[in-house]
This record gives structure tokens, sequence and C-alpha cells, in this order.
């Protein structure tokens, strides 16, 4: 089955101006009808919790409603319809096929809309390897970071190896695995390390825990999630970097009832990669981990009272 990946979340939320504000500062364009894009045209769709358009709320403190897959072809849609018809309700509507896995998460399947992206990837000048070249600024002040791509979901589910067998029925493979806690989970239309994580959780938990959009590299991370900072958004853990995956990480709290990051430089896999599995522990979720902090130079802070 040809699931490509993530193409909107869809959240049904309490303070809509705050969300709406949040998804603008964080980098996406608002493409009208409370939808927020990323360069791709993945996306966060917002809509009111009392909004009765949305699939039914999971009963706890969770504000996404659906997770909406991009599927390469019409056989997909059909052979995920054919499965999944075996032992729950589907419907198919104007080329969307609604259901709810076996945790309860209302999921949508449709022709992907992402729009192909062309972009550079960032530049590294190093010894042995110049990239950028002559002349070109590896930081101008002006430099644009920008989501490009709804990346990977994270499901907190009260029953991680039920949870995972679901979505084995979708021919979504485990990359990794944490033991008693979840696996990374690839559909097998990308080569991403993770489009769906999974994470053992007391049921009353139930429901996401972050999602997050593909930056550029490592410096769109840092850059985005700087001005994002001073903003006033709090920084909720990183800048870093995962051990499994590989991606830079940067999450912060948002007014969606999860977190939200950034993240770049995702491992790729295919079928020849053989899952590992360790215990979860700061050490196996990150190879390192910054904080963040008030701005700082050699010499210090000007004078209390100085003009600057
Ligand atoms: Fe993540």
């Amino acid at each position: 089955m040809n699931i490509i990946g993530l193409d909107a979340l869809v959240f049904g939320v309490e303070d809509l101006p705050a969300c709406r504000q949040y998804l603008i500062d964080y980098g996406l364009r608002e493409a009208g009808n409370d939808r927020f894009e990323a360069l791709d045209g993945t996306a966060v769709v917002l809509r009111a919790k009392e909004d009765t358009a949305l699939p039914q709320s999971m009963g706890t403190a969770s504000l996404l409603r659906e997770t909406v897959y991009g599927v390469a072809d019409v056989l997909t849609l059909d052979a995920i319809e054919t499965e999944l018809l075996r032992d729950r309700a589907v419907v198919r509507e104007g080329g969307v096929l609604r259901c709810q896995d076996d945790m309860g998460f209302a999921l949508a399947f449709q022709l992907t809309t992402r729009r192909p992206l062309t972009l550079p990837s960032e530049q590294v000048n190093a010894p042995g390897s110049v990239q950028r070249g002559l002349n070109q600024v590896g930081l101008p002040s002006d430099m644009p970071a920008l989501p490009r791509s709804l990346s990977h979901v994270v499901y907190f589910v009260p029953d991680a190896q039920k949870a995972e067998a679901f979505y084995q029925r979708l021919g979504f493979v485990c990359t990794d695995r944490f033991t008693g806690v979840g696996p990374f989970l690839r559909p097998a239309g990308t080569q991403d390390h993770h489009t769906l994580f999974l994470i053992q959780t007391p049921p009353q938990m139930k429901g996401c825990e972050h999602f997050t959009f593909h930056m550029g590299g490592p410096t769109e991370v840092m850059l985005a999630g700087t001005r994002f900072a001073e903003k006033g958004y709090q920084s909720f853990w990183g800048p870093g970097r995962h051990r499994f995956g590989s991606n830079w990480f940067w999450y912060f709290n948002s007014p969606l009832g999860c977190h939200v990051e950034y993240d770049a430089d995702m491992d790729l896999h295919d079928d020849a990669w053989i899952a590992r599995e360790v215990p979860m522990g700061a050490d196996a979720s990150q190879i390192f981990l910054f904080q963040h902090r008030e701005k700082w130079a050699p010499g210090g802070p000007p004078a209390s009272g100085a003009q600057h």
C-alpha cells in the first residue's frame, strides 16, 4: 500500500485565535478556511472544538480529531478499503476514505495533495567537501526558515502492540523500537525514518503527544526555533538531535493540546534496514541536547542602565 505520509492533521481547539497566531508564528501559511500549510501543501487544519462536522473527540485532553494520510494512487485507496472492511466501518466519500484505528484515532486517506518540492538543502563547507562555495554567506540575517513538509505525528496509546498491529495491516514497518514503549513506523510510500511513533501510556493520556514539520537543515531548526522563542513561545525540549532517526529537534509548548516540533535531517531507510531496539532513556532518545538561553556574548551583558 503506497501510503506516502501525512497530508494534514485536524484539531478541534478551544482558542481558535491563539492557535491561528501560533501556527502563523511557527511558520505555516494561512491558505484559507483555517488551513495552515507548509511549503509542500501539507497542513494543520483548525476547527472549533464543538464543530459537529469533526470526528468525535476521544474523550481525553487531546485536541487531535483526525489524521489525514496522503496515498499515491487509487489502487492504494482500494487496498486500504478492502483490508479495513474486514473488521470495521469504512466510509468512502468524495475520494476520501474514513475509519478509526484500533485505539480510536480517526483516520482519513486520500490521494495526496502534496506539491513536489525542489529546494536546496542546507549547504555546508568542510575540508574535503565545499558545498556553499566562495562569497556565499551561511547565515544571512534575512535567511528564511520555513516548514517544508509535515513529517510525523506521535500518539500516546494504551496498547502499543495492538496499535502497531493495525498499522502493519496498512504496510507500515517498524524502523526502530524503544522496548516497552513503542515502535517508530514508516509507511511504504516514504523513506523517512518515521511518520508515526507510538508511546504506550495509561488510557487517560490517549492522544497526540506532538507533531512536526521538516525544515531545510539544522541551521533552519535553530533559526526558526530562536525566532519562535523570541516571539514568546515556550521551549519544551531542545534544540538537540535524536539518536533514532538522527533528526534534529526543537519542541515547543502550544495551545493545540500537544507539543509542536521543528525537525530536520531525518535518516532515510528502505526494506534492507534492520530495526534496532533499546530501552528508552535520556541517552537513547537524544545524542545531544542544548539548552536555550538568553543571548550572551564574551564580555557579558551591558552594565545595567547602559545605553544599548
Ligand atoms: Fe518528533
